[in-house]
């Protein structure tokens, strides 16, 4: 069978997603909305091979093991069952971005994967069939099937498109604060969340109201109003988990020194908006006209490692279907 490249970008969420409404099919607890980036993306090769006697899988030119490879492996074998197909694949997948700096590449990675896989299985499947066989693999993937910005509601299977990319030109600034992977993985730190943070419920509870006052600025095209919703989101997730038994902190001295820097820059006038997710980098929304001068104050905070900037970005596409 032929060999089939797709390249998705990732995603971060403006109104958070954290915790499940069902462990076992991964349906998320609370509605989201992303904003899918035009640096970060990851190239996913996958060809189904009758020689092979086993699946391979190579992440970044290095050979996939343990719980990286079994979710890979899972989600090939849900596209098998869809496909009737018995036949093992190979798997090279590549990010563009530094994946030692921790960055989340699961939403990149398992999109590419879900499009690639399924195309090279032989199944015509539209993006949001492919949403959803990436969303059982990872919620946040769902999404950076879409680009521009994208919402996944509570409980849904499949993620949609609320804008596209051209509807907003905002600018999503990348403060890299640390190196080396994350302490806790996210999966594991929002079921943990779940079962033993008491703010758990009020996280739950409250956050569809964050996501629709998100949505609405995001359609709005009002900064301001995106960017109060967003951090509000943001520290009401991280609240949630800090409160867990024992916690889950994933800020250092340098995140609370970039978010205290964004407050900063923003009451000197330019409009700059923090976010994090499960790991140590901060996330800064600002318009294009403030990005340079934002991102030049952000390299200066002690600990910053480097700053990459980005636009909203693509939907997840095939590239080729090589012979
Ligand atoms: C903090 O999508 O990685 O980035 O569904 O268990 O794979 P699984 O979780 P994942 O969680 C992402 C959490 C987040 C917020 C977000 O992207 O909405």
């Amino acid at each position: 069978m032929k060999p089939v490249r797709a390249i998705a970008h990732s995603n971060i969420a403006l109104s958070k997603y954290w915790g499940k409404a069902d462990v076992e099919n991964n349906l998320p607890a609370v509605p989201s909305l992303s904003l899918t980036l035009d640096g970060l993306s990851t190239t996913t090769d996958v060809c189904f091979d009758p020689a092979l006697a086993d699946d391979v899988v190579e992440l970044d030119g290095g050979s996939s093991t343990g719980k990286p490879r079994e979710r890979i492996v899972e989600l090939l074998d849900r596209v098998r069952a869809r496909a009737k197909l018995e036949t093992r694949a190979r798997v090279e997948s590549r990010n563009d971005f530094p994946t030692a700096a921790g960055l989340a590449s699961s939403a990149s990675g398992f999109a590419a994967l879900a499009l690639a896989a399924t195309r090279a299985a032989g199944l015509e499947l539209d993006a949001a069939e492919v949403s959803s066989i990436a969303r059982r693999s990872s919620a946040s993937a769902a999404r950076s099937l879409f680009g521009g910005f994208v919402s996944l509601g509570a409980s849904a299977e499949r993620a949609e498109r609320v804008a596209p990319a051209e509807h907003f030109p905002v600018v999503m600034l990348v403060a890299i604060t640390a190196s080396g992977p994350k302490s806790i993985g996210s999966t594991e730190a929002m079921n943990h969340t779940k079962k033993t943070s008491p703010y758990y419920p009020s996280w739950v509870e409250h956050s569809p109201t964050l996501y629709e006052e998100v949505k609405a600025s995001v359609l709005a095209r009002d900064i301001e109003r995106l960017g109060a919703a967003m951090e509000q989101s943001a520290l009401m997730m991280h609240a949630s988990m800090m409160a867990s038994g024992p916690a889950v902190l994933y800020w250092t001295a340098t995140s609370v020194a970039v978010i205290h820097r964004v407050r900063e820059l923003r009451a000197s006038g330019p409009p700059a908006f923090f976010t994090m997710d499960g790991g140590p980098h901060v996330k800064v929304l600002t318009e294009p006209a403030h990005a340079e001068q934002i991102a030049r104050a952000l390299e200066e905070v002690a600990g910053v490692q480097r700053v990459l900037r980005c636009a909203p970005g693509p939907d997840a596409r095939l590239i080729s279907e090589v012979s």
